[in-house]
């Protein structure tokens, strides 16, 4: 499967990122936990190189725990502080402060003592980044970040601690993806629109890593057989639209129905917290 996706404002983006690392002294790096690489966009390695990093692995409630650990584990051996967030309840956030605060206090030169830090967020689309800001400014989930009417787009500067400030609008770059499965793996989290990637065709790259990885949730939640598990990720929708009774007209099934069903009970966590991708070896 091959996701198409032309971001016409890619460019643009960059080179806002690259105006407001002048301001910041420290960067929260959000990518999603359940593809913590493909959620990446490697073009920050680039931007970021002179200025402290804190990876947070967000939306951690909808992943796998111990491939979070992992992951974490991954990253603070890269020399990135890391840590594991759920921004919508707000588990973690506190950690980031913290951390923040440390790892500016060790690095700064006596002279800049005591002044205060700053911080942005950055990320792609939908990692949860707005919700992240708005959680360490300690606003509702509903107030949207930058989408404020009547409100200047000019840098705004919100007090997270007595020395801690952060630049109130999210930096979005675009993913990148140098390779098919990182766009099949975005395209599943929903941080590529519905329109550049058909349901099916997604929900059946959903089944074929569902089955290798987490088959026998498959099996409960959709009353499969074992040897069900032994189809292709299409034949098995076919079967779950089947065991769902989405039919349609002269015994055909409505895969499509069951795409949407499966998409949207994949994004809502009801088929168990899951991640897409394995944490490189040490040796890697
Ligand atoms: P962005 O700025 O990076 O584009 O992302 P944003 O904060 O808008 O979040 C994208 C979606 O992810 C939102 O859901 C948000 O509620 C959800 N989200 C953010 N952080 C977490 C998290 O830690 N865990 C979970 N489970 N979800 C999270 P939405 O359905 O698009 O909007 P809404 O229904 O929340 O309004």
């Amino acid at each position: 499967m091959e996701v198409q996706w032309y971001p016409g404002h890619m460019a643009k983006s960059k080179h806002q990122m690259e105006q407001s690392i002048r301001l910041v002294d420290l960067v929260v790096e959000t990518v999603d936990a359940r593809a913590p690489k493909s959620s990446r966009n490697p073009d920050l390695d680039e931007l970021w190189k002179r200025k402290p990093r804190i990876v947070v692995l967000n939306k951690a409630d909808l992943a796998d725990q111990e491939a979070t650990a992992a992951w974490v584990s991954y990253y603070q051996q890269q020399g990135a502080k890391c840590l594991s967030v759920n921004a919508a309840s707000g588990k973690g956030v506190k950690e980031i402060v913290r951390t923040a605060e440390a790892m500016v206090e060790e690095i700064r030169p006596e002279s800049k003592k005591g002044r205060a830090i700053k911080m942005m967020v950055t990320g792609i689309p939908n990692v949860g980044k707005s919700t992240l800001v708005n959680r360490l400014c300690g606003r509702s989930q509903a107030a949207r970040t930058g989408d404020k009417p009547g409100v200047t787009k000019s840098e705004q500067w919100v007090r997270v601690s007595s020395n801690l400030m952060l630049l109130d609008t999210p930096g979005i770059l675009w993913p990148k993806f140098e390779d098919p499965e990182t766009g099949v793996h975005l395209a599943l989290i929903g941080c590529i629109g519905e329109q550049a990637v058909d349901t099916e065709t997604l929900a059946v790259e959903l089944l074929e890593r569902m089955k290798k990885s987490y088959g026998s949730r498959l099996m409960e939640r959709y009353r499969l057989k074992e040897e069900d598990l032994q189809k292709t990720g299409y034949e098995l929708l076919v079967q779950i639209a089947r065991n769902r009774g989405h039919l349609l007209g002269g015994g055909r099934v409505d895969t499509g129905r069951t795409a949407r069903m499966l998409m949207d009970e994949f994004r809502q966590g009801k088929l168990g917290r899951m991640t897409l991708e394995e944490a490189p070896c040490e040796s890697q």
